[in-house]
């Protein structure tokens, strides 16, 4: 394996996903679908060579930012075409290509490692990957004489009748030894259906020179499905997320329905944790032990301590949560927000930037934006922090052990003392110190039967 280059093929115009983005691009389990390819090819130790359209400029800028080498195919006029353009950056030396597809995603590490080493150990010229499907239709099937022997490939476009029935199909994974390929590709024409450069047709051109060529049945072809319309995105998502929620609870989470449930691929979750259905666990998101997460939840890059409880339909985004504490149901928690051990959210609160000291509660209908809240603190229902002027963004900091009186407005920038009361449906301009009590509505007033006087005056 020591000489084996690997190429991922990802160019063209992605026609029948109907898209704007290239297919290879669109997200599956939390990245996209070209970088899973880029992982399993990593797992076998190298950095793969992609080849993409000068027109996919989404795909370019990804490879840029992970440090994936490519080269351009000017245009997209076949896969033959296409293991060309890598030519000049690998034919020097001697060894096998592994050609992927960069939209066949869910191919295992192992089912490749078995492959290659076939095809290096019984030094096969030219081997493809081939799964026997119920439906074939779409792939391009396996055509084999009368003594089973490999005899070509031929395109779902170019099937006749009888072809149109062979179950074995091409999954679009070749290992070929690498001089003779590139030597071997300048022959291929495009006498076909749809007048392009299909690299399958190496396989006839290496039968026909005497050359040893062989189609390796894998056991599992949902390893295999091809991203080409939005129905095999979601086919593949489905059989990805069978995979996240069995791993994790191999390791002791308890997914209550896991059909319902959607895991992206980088999350790490502790044992004993109770997920419930209908919640997203998307992107870097990692949760302790014992959590629980109901129904409706959204986490997104999200950072959960142990025992932390999630209560339903609560949107939690680039937020940290620690210990014990509880948020929701019906919260909503923005990117910088901070909740401290043994903390509490509850409906309708809304928290932007800030932080909750351990122990700290803001259970009912507030807005709490670019806080430093204390430990106890108590923030009465329906407090907002005016933090926004029109022009800029100001703090409010509030001491450890303060009580917020419900209905409190703090202009910001301020900053309330340790141990400090704030009386309800005040509006808070000034700094208040520690211990101290802070009011600032009106006095109240009693004018007496008013109620008496009110209804005379309307019979008048
Ligand atoms: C291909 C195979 C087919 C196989 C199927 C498995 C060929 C001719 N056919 O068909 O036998 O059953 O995959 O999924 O190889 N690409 C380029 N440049 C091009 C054309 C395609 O880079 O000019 C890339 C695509 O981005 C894609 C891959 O090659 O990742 C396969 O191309 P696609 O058009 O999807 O081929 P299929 O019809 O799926
Ligand atoms: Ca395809």
């Amino acid at each position: 394996m020591k000489n084996l280059k690997v190429v991922i093929l990802a160019a063209g115009k992605s026609k029948r996903m109907k898209s704007r983005i290239s297919k290879v691009m669109h997200p599956l389990v939390g990245k996209p679908v070209i970088e899973h390819v880029i992982t399993t090819a990593k797992e076998l130790g190298r950095t793969p060579l992609v080849v993409i359209s000068p027109s996919q400029k989404d795909l370019k800028d990804e490879l840029k930012k992970k440090s994936v080498p490519y080269v351009y195919q000017r245009k997209a006029i076949g896969t033959a075409n296409a293991v060309q353009q890598t030519k000049p950056r690998l034919s020097h030396k001697s060894g096998h290509l592994l050609i992927l597809c960069g939209d066949v995603p869910l191919i295992r590490k192992e089912t490749l490692d078995n492959f290659v080493k076939k095809t290096i150990l019984e030094n096969i010229t030219c081997s493809v990957l081939s799964m026997e499907l119920p439906n074939p239709a779409g792939y391009g099937r396996i055509v084999r004489d009368l003594d089973n022997l490999f005899v070509k490939i031929v395109e779902d476009k170019d099937t006749d009748d009888e072809a149109k029935k062979i179950a074995e199909v091409n999954t679009g994974i070749i290992c070929a030894e690498k001089k003779w390929l590139f030597e071997t590709l300048k022959k291929i024409k495009p006498n076909n259906h749809q007048k392009e450069y299909y690299l399958t047709d190496i396989v006839s051109l290496a039968i026909a020179e005497g050359k040893k060529t062989t189609a390796i049945k894998a056991p599992d072809p949902d390893e295999f499905i091809g991203i080409n319309t939005r129905a095999d995105l979601a086919l593949a998502s489905n059989i990805m997320r069978d995979r996240i929620n069995s791993m994790h609870m191999a390791n002791g989470v308890t997914i209550i329905n896991p059909a319902q449930t959607y895991i992206d691929i980088n999350v790490q979750i502790g044992a004993d944790t109770v997920i419930w259905p209908g919640v997203f666990l998307l992107g870097k998101t990692s949760i302790g032990n014992c959590c629980t997460i109901e129904n409706g939840a959204v986490l997104k890059n999200t950072k959960l301590s142990s025992n932390v409880w999630i209560k339903s339909y609560s949107i939690i985004e680039e937020s940290e949560i620690d210990t014990s504490a509880a948020v929701g149901p019906f919260a909503r928690m923005r990117p910088g927000s901070k909740i401290g051990k043994g903390a509490k959210v509850g409906n309708f609160v809304e928290i932007k930037k800030s932080s909750l000291g351990d122990g700290a509660k803001a259970n009912h209908l507030s807005y709490l934006g670019d806080a430093l809240i204390g430990s106890k603190v108590n923030i009465g229902c329906g407090t907002i922090t005016c933090n926004y002027d029109g022009l800029n963004k100001y703090k409010t900091i509030i001491g450890d052990g303060s009580f917020i009186g419900s209905d409190t407005q703090f202009v910001a920038p301020v900053r309330i003392g340790k141990g400090s009361t704030i009386g309800a449906g005040s509006t808070i301009t000034k700094d208040v110190p520690n211990n101290a009590l802070a009011l600032s509505r009106a006095p109240q007033v009693i004018v007496k039967n008013w109620g008496k006087r009110s209804k005379k005056r309307k019979k008048s």
